[in-house]
């Protein structure tokens, strides 16, 4: 319990609400393109080409120089370290191609994943040492939002109360750390879909490990008008036998988010986290539907089901640049209406659609 706290000046209040509400604004998410070069280099390889900087630059380049159409539905984008100080081949820096296009550009700030020593197989993320000096440059390079991801996985014993308090604690500091430095700080602790267990285990997981999250930020001073939570939906397992519907997805989500998370938090911006395309979108759209009052907006930031269809449309080819971008903008499109529950079903048709995203204990 604080025996001393102070609130951030009002200027910073300001700031950052207005940077989460503008992120939030209804009908538009956040496209992820923060995959770390292991993990952009194997979306290379599966399409023949070398992981080098200039094939990621090219192929971040398709993304963002897509038609201005693209703005009506992202409201930001995620970057990886490498891509903030990249260029269009003109020489535009890709932050200002961004900026021109009224896209907010962010940050990835964690620096991934090592293991939880004696656990059983939990994790836990690294990156908090040299934060504030890091957020300070990504300010003055054009960014005003960072992201930290925080993995954990249901198991018979897992995640483990030590796993879950360390999640807590490092999303809290990363978070308080943030918004000295003036960036809006999304919190992501992202329950995996890995495991066999039921989509009541999922919720009640989920829920356990939401209040111990906002229990860290309060005792961190961390003003929640200026953040945005980025949760996964509550599904079943990957392995689990019993399949659930969009509206039983939506219900389970909306119940365990509504019993954790303070209204103060304007925007809930969900992870895939291995659906397909298509099923990502159906699930938001459920979410926005589910009659349940909830005091956040509910909305998007996809990695893999905003771009599968782009890497299937694009195949690593100059000449496949504008279909791959067609690809993007239909996707965009398809999820802005379901943040907004008007979405109907099966309606957007797409290269990779219904292609399973999954791996096991994805990196991302
Ligand atoms: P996915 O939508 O591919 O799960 O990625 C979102 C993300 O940013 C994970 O940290």
């Amino acid at each position: 319990m604080p025996s001393y706290f102070e609130y951030p000046s009002i200027e910073l209040q300001n700031e950052l609400r207005q940077t989460a509400e503008a992120i939030v604004t209804p009908g538009k998410g956040i496209l992820a393109v923060d995959e770390a070069n292991p993990a952009i280099g194997k979306l290379l390889a599966a399409v023949g080409l070398d992981n080098t900087a200039d094939n990621r630059r090219r192929y971040r380049q398709l993304l963002f120089t897509a038609d201005d159409k693209l703005s009506e539905n992202i409201s930001a984008v995620i970057l990886f370290d490498e891509t903030v100080y990249q260029n269009t081949d003109d020489g535009t820096p890709f932050i200002k191609v961004l900026q021109k296009k009224g896209i907010i550009p962010g940050i990835k700030v964690d620096r991934d994943v090592v293991p939880l020593f004696l656990s059983q197989d939990e994790y836990t993320t690294q990156g908090l040492d040299d934060l504030a000096d890091r957020c300070a440059q990504y300010k003055r390079a054009g960014c005003r939002f960072a992201k930290w991801r925080c993995p954990l996985k249901i198991g018979e014993n897992t995640p483990s109360p030590r796993a879950i308090s360390d999640t807590a604690h490092i999303l809290a500091r990363y978070a308080s750390i943030c918004q000295s430095q003036g960036l809006v700080p999304i919190v992501e602790p992202d329950i995996l879909l890995d495991g066999d267990h039921d989509i009541v285990r999922a919720q009640k997981v989920t829920e356990v490990v939401l209040a111990a999250v906002y229990k860290a930020l309060s005792d961190h001073h961390v003003f929640l008008e200026g953040t945005l939570l980025k949760p996964n939906m509550v599904t079943p397992g990957q392995g689990s036998p019993k399949r659930s519907s969009p509206s039983e997805i939506a219900l389970a989500t909306v119940t365990a988010l509504r019993r954790s998370v303070p209204a103060a938090v304007p925007g809930i911006t969900f992870l895939s986290g291995g659906q397909s395309e298509e099923e990502a979108t159906a699930n938001l759209n459920a979410v926005n539907k589910t009659g349940l009052y909830s005091p956040w907006a509910l909305t998007f930031s996809y990695g893999r089901a905003l771009q599968a269809s782009v890497w299937r449309a694009w195949a690593g080819k100059q000449e496949n640049v504008g279909k791959a971008q067609a690809e993007l903008l239909k996707r965009a499109k398809a999820n802005g209406l379901a943040s907004q529950g008007k979405y109907e079903e099966g309606s957007v048709t797409s290269l990779a659609g219904d292609k399973s995203n999954f791996s096991k204990s994805h990196k991302y």
